[in-house]
């Protein structure tokens, strides 16, 4: 618990175990501002509109891997409680979190801090972290936290309004592709993870990082990152921030949905920068395969010209290697590369 960055992130220097090498530490390049990162409307419903949203979409997921949607239909007051319930679990008082906090892998409702194998760190991130599944909804909640009182009432209506967003956005993307409507539906974005995010103020953001470059495991990732800025995405070799934009939510494009387009879409590298001024919150909930569910190349979408780019795989012995490999994205998906 002590180990929460917390818990001393007043002491006035970085700890050494935070500082990064040269070549991975944000140094100047901590808020490249642009709006390079699409901004896609779903509040058009008329056939026309519905045709332009896939458009852009498609775009976006090709071009970088990452979009924010706006008028998505999640309302802006449980948007506003769902953030303020997060802030608030990690403003409580250590003994009434102490509960929750564990180094163990396999532990599924756990707060910890830096990664989830804090002493295989090389280096440690500066963020603490509160992840739990939400799907089947009846069972999770009996193990989320049970303060802030409204902890669980919140969530639980947040995570089913982020998974029917995330379906939502996942038909647009089966139509751009020409899959057939509901190709994602079932066992491919059937588990829900929510992965809560804090870091907070950073004596010297230069040196450290909040999330080291990764591209998420999931198959999509829905993610509330609040008002403060932090989020960079790899685009051409280079940074760019993702601007917060009030009531909108960032989507990225995630591992599996790589595979399954057989490299259409693009899994895109992003990190987390810090800042010295105030404590970010950020919410992701990742739409995964369930553990058994096998993830392939979309067979319809292989050209006769074409062969697929991955073999066939269970989720399970993905997340197996994507964690061997310390959540490194040019090894995690190596060994189910097809050469040829
Ligand atoms: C993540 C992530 C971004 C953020 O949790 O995988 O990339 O801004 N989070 O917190
Ligand atoms: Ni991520």
């Amino acid at each position: 618990m002590e180990k929460l960055v917390s818990s001393w992130f007043n002491n006035k220097t970085l700890p050494q175990s935070y500082i990064f090498p040269p070549e991975t530490r944000p140094g100047n390049h901590i808020n490249p501002r642009s709006n390079a990162i699409p901004v896609i409307d779903l509040g058009n419903a008329s056939a026309h509109d519905r045709t332009l949203v896939v458009q852009q979409i498609l775009k976006a997921s090709q071009e970088f891997g990452f979009f924010q949607v706006i008028n998505h239909g999640v309302s802006e007051d449980l948007m506003n409680d769902t953030m303020n319930v997060f802030k608030e679990f990690f403003e409580l008082p250590a003994e009434d979190k102490a509960d929750l906090y564990s180094e163990e892998f396999n532990r599924p409702c756990k707060l910890y801090t830096s990664s989830a194998n804090y002493d295989g760190d090389k280096v440690h991130l500066w963020r603490d972290s509160l992840r739990h599944p939400c799907h089947p909804l009846e069972e999770c909640i009996k193990i989320w936290p049970q303060k802030p009182t409204r902890y669980r009432e919140i969530v639980a209506a947040y995570s089913i309004e982020a998974k029917k967003l995330g379906s939502r956005i996942l038909d647009l993307i089966s139509e751009g592709l020409g899959l057939d409507l509901g190709y994602f539906g079932n066992k491919l974005s059937e588990s829900v993870v929510a992965s809560v995010n804090h870091y907070p103020p950073c004596p010297d953001p230069s040196l450290t990082l909040g999330i080291a470059k990764h591209c998420d495991p999931s198959l999509l990732t829905i993610l509330l990152q609040g008002d403060v800025f932090g989020l960079q995405v790899l685009n051409d070799g280079k940074w760019i921030g993702v601007e917060p934009l009030h009531n909108a939510f960032v989507v990225n494009i995630g591992h599996q949905l790589e595979v399954v387009s057989n490299n259409r879409l693009k899994g895109a590298e992003h990190r987390v920068v810090t800042n010295s001024t105030v404590a970010r919150t950020t919410a992701a909930i990742f739409l995964n395969p369930s553990e058994d569910c096998i993830v392939e190349p979309a067979k319809s979408l292989i050209r006769a010209d074409e062969s697929p780019a991955y073999r066939a795989f269970k989720f399970k012995e993905f997340l197996y290697n994507y964690v061997t490999m310390g959540g490194n994205s040019e090894k995690s998906l190596e060994p189910f590369k097809l050469h040829g």
